[in-house]
């Protein structure tokens, strides 16, 4: 059912059918989806949205005793419930509640590389794919990314070469579930593509080691035997009890590419779904921003950079912006120069995605640390992002400096 009700009635978990103003106007990637997170209320509220309709069938309702009262009052009185002053009061501060969320991240991140790397293992030996095994742990990286995907993503910068596998499936799955949260799809959609990105890569267990570790080029033979992966993949989890469809056309199809030049189908456009087109996009941001034998990672702000300009050809150029939408311009964990010739670390995203949370912790011209201070750039006049910076020409790991503010 759809229902009109004032933006201070939002609720997390009302689906939002439509809000009142052009999707030029609102600061969302789509105009229909599911409130996950308070901060989605504030933005409404902010944005001056006044009303909004819900669907209640794909989320929550206002109380039904209160329904048609409740409305009426808030157009006189403004509920308790969620306005500016009472989100100024009453929400605990964010970066305290980063910190903890990052600090679970971790372990939650290791668990994860320690399943995927026990499933492989299994595949390997001809056993199959324990959904066991896949579900508690792609549900607690689930329940992270919705309650603040920048922890996990902020956690996906960390690369270790030796475990590249399954670190790239972690950080898949991490990606695809905060994709699909910012695209507003709903809460089981989120896990099944979680499942899909744990997974994407299980057929590698079945590439010979010496052309998957390869440090040079792959020959045109050797790229041929690359390529059976997802083939592979897709038979392994077609005889997987419990997987979902959208985990398997990750599996399947992550190698499509928009314009039909990708494999192993060469399927274009609309042939390749929704769900598959993302994981493409998500697939190649990880790929080129990781530190391999025979390339060094880039920066992410430069990825993005190049995969807008491949929007069309590679990706679907609508999901290319949304994917920009959900890491930001300067994703978690990005080193930045500031105007003021200060470096800092971007801990998080916030509405504006050229003016992010960062944490400044070294003057550039002194190449001294200074105390490290957590500033949001979006309420800054003076203080902007001129550009991002390379961990690697500083010789800084930003992971060090994120907390370091508290
Ligand atoms: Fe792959």
């Amino acid at each position: 059912m759809i229902r009109t009700i004032s933006s201070k009635q939002l609720k997390l978990g009302m689906f939002i059918h439509k809000l009142d103003t052009t999707w030029l106007k609102h600061p969302f990637a789509l105009n229909q989806f599911k409130i996950a997170e308070t901060s989605d209320i504030k933005k409404i509220i902010s944005a001056d949205i006044k009303k909004v309709q819900i669907d209640t069938n794909k989320g929550l309702d206002i109380p039904q005793e209160k329904s048609s009262e409740a409305t009426s009052k808030t157009e006189k009185q403004p509920s308790p419930a969620i306005n500016k002053k009472t989100l100024k009061k009453k929400t605990p501060p964010v970066r305290k509640s980063l910190t903890k969320l990052r600090k679970d991240a971790k372990s939650i991140k290791d668990h994860a590389e320690e399943a995927i790397s026990t499933i492989m293992a299994d595949v390997k030996l001809g056993q199959q794919v324990e959904m066991e095994l896949v579900t508690p742990v792609v549900d607690k990286m689930a329940e992270s990314v919705l309650e603040n995907s920048n922890a996990l993503l902020g956690l996906s910068r960390i690369r270790t070469m030796d475990t590249y596998t399954f670190e790239h499936s972690v950080n898949i799955s991490v990606l695809m579930m905060s994709f699909a949260k910012t695209r507003g799809m709903p809460t089981e959609f989120i896990h099944d593509v979680g499942v899909g990105g744990l997974l994407h890569d299980i057929g590698k267990t079945l590439t010979p080691p010496e052309i998957l570790n390869k440090a040079g080029k792959l020959t045109d033979d050797e790229f041929k035997i690359m390529r059976r992966h997802v083939v592979d993949s897709r038979l392994i989890l077609e005889k997987t009890p419990g997987i979902n469809q959208n985990a398997l056309d990750v599996a399947a199809l992550h190698h499509e590419k928009f314009d039909g030049s990708g494999y192993p189908d060469g399927k274009k456009g609309d042939e390749i779904s929704i769900v598959a087109q993302m994981s493409v996009i998500v697939d190649v941001y990880d790929a080129l921003t990781a530190d391999r034998c025979y390339h060094k990672g880039q920066d992410p702000s430069v990825v993005l950079k190049r995969m807008l300009s491949w929007g069309g050809s590679h990706f679907n150029p609508q999901l290319v912006h949304e994917f920009i939408h959900c890491v930001g311009i300067y994703p978690p964990a990005t080193l930045v120069m500031l105007s003021n010739k200060h470096i800092a670390v971007v801990a998080e995203n916030n509405d504006n995605l050229l003016a992010p949370n960062v944490v400044i912790f070294l003057n550039s011209k002194t190449r001294e640390t200074i105390k490290p201070v957590l500033v949001n750039l979006s309420k800054q006049q003076e203080l902007k992002v001129i550009r991002s910076e390379s961990d690697q020409n500083w010789q800084i790991d930003p992971q060090k400096f994120l907390d370091l503010s508290l």
